[in-house]
């Protein structure tokens, strides 16, 4: 059955039961209203004109305002709400737009927040800096709580909670649904960042998340040249998201969009090769003297695996390990002699990265104070055996520094 894009044109037939690749190649795309085209066109605009004065005052036409929305923006919007499965969807201009705007349509001034403590640095950021002056109270707690403990954290006057799951950097899986089911008696929203599952491997809304974050900028896009975000709503968040969106005049530039979708349509196959690539490696790593650990949820070890097991349909490529105590020059030495492994920030790209990170804040109670370093790399689509080369080089460096 056709179903109207929110501007009315026909959308193609998406089946109850399509798979996930069926939707990522189909959904929101329109050949007939691109002349047959496959893809969408690109549409630079911000004026748009009306035919009659009545048009322009009523409002009559599907577009108003480029700001408002383009059949670009359009076209990959629906494309995330089917995969996704929430009641709308929001683009911004980077994944921490994304973070900031779910966060300020569940919280007011006077609120309480839970935040996870291993939530992406720049969140927390936020939170002690720009919610604080909100008078909006943040307690973090810690990234493997289960609903017994964020229950003890509650307040009556916590209105929302932030769950990364895995978290950054240290990976610990979460409880989504126990979690969710406790906020909601309280009428409490549920927000998470869903940016390493990707809606491929978890579907945050049937899991009772309110919000789900996509930093695209990371595997949606998948192509490092690209910043973009985005927010999924369930029914009960969506007109306030929307509003919100609105109000802030958020939006991105069409080539960006063009870019994220084009990138969506091979998100599966990619993932995939990510998952088949880092369980190669994280089982190398596992075997090297110089690791004290490999912190991923696919292993049994990790926090939260039993979890991700029946939550999750698959492990993307971003993973850590712990380095057992070294001194910094050798650390230095070991990410300086990476010839494959490029050294940046982001992640989901077609590339393989590596950035060292402290564990003195969040990790593995037993490695915390203990002269560790945490290095997270992000398993990209060249061949494993070089990877598991280029790695084996660092660690000659390390041991001989
Ligand atoms: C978990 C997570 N969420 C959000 C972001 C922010 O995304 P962006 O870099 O697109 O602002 C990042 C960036 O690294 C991230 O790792």
């Amino acid at each position: 059955m056709a179903v109207k894009s929110p501007h009315g044109g026909p959308v193609p037939a998406q089946s109850a039961t399509a798979g996930q690749n069926t939707r990522l190649v189909h959904a929101g795309r329109q050949p007939a209203a691109y002349h047959g085209f496959v893809n969408p066109p690109i549409y630079h605009g911000s004026t748009v004109l009306s035919p009659t004065a009545q048009d322009l005052l009523n409002r009559t036409q599907p577009y108003i305002y480029g700001r408002r929305g383009t059949p670009t923006s359009e076209a990959l919007e629906l494309a995330l709400k089917q995969l996704e499965g929430g009641t709308g969807v929001v683009l911004c201009p980077s994944g921490l737009s994304a973070c900031h705007l779910a966060l300020l349509t569940c919280l007011k001034p006077g609120d309480h927040l839970l935040m996870t403590q291993g939530c992406y640095g720049p969140v927390r950021h936020l939170c002690d800096g720009l919610l604080r002056r909100l008078q909006i109270k943040t307690t973090y707690y810690p990234p493997a709580a289960g609903p017994r403990e964020i229950a003890a954290l509650l307040t009556r006057r916590t209105r929302a909670i932030y769950i990364e799951s895995p978290n950054s950097n240290t990976f610990e899986v979460q409880d989504v649904a126990a979690i969710s089911q406790l906020a909601h008696r309280q009428g409490i929203a549920v927000i998470a960042d869903n940016s390493w599952a990707t809606p491929l491997f978890f579907r945050p809304h049937e899991h009772g998340v309110d919000l789900s974050i996509q930093a695209g900028t990371k595997y949606i896009a998948g192509h490092s040249d690209v910043m973009i975000g985005s927010v999924s709503a369930s029914a009960r968040c969506w007109p306030q998201l929307k509003q919100l969106h609105g109000d802030l005049g958020l939006c991105v530039g069409p080539d960006d969009i063009y870019l994220a979708l084009r990138g969506l349509r091979t998100l599966g196959v990619r993932l995939r090769e990510h998952q088949r690539n880092a369980l190669t490696i994280a089982n190398w790593l596992m075997q090297r003297q110089e690791v004290q650990t490999v912190l991923y949820p696919a292993l049994e070890h990790c926090a939260g695996h039993q979890i991700w097991l029946r939550d999750f349909q698959g492990a993307s490529g971003l993973l850590s390990i712990v380095l057992r105590p070294f001194p910094p020059q050798a650390i230095e030495a070991f990410l300086n002699a990476l010839k494959l492994f490029g050294l940046g920030y982001s992640w989901g790209g077609f590339e393989s990265l590596a950035v060292p990170f402290l564990l003195d804040a969040q990790g593995p109670a037993a490695l915390v104070g203990k002269g560790c370093t945490g290095i997270r790399l992000h398993i990209g689509l060249e061949d494993p055996a070089d990877l598991i080369a280029d790695l084996r080089a660092g660690f000659s460096q390390l041991s001989a520094a």
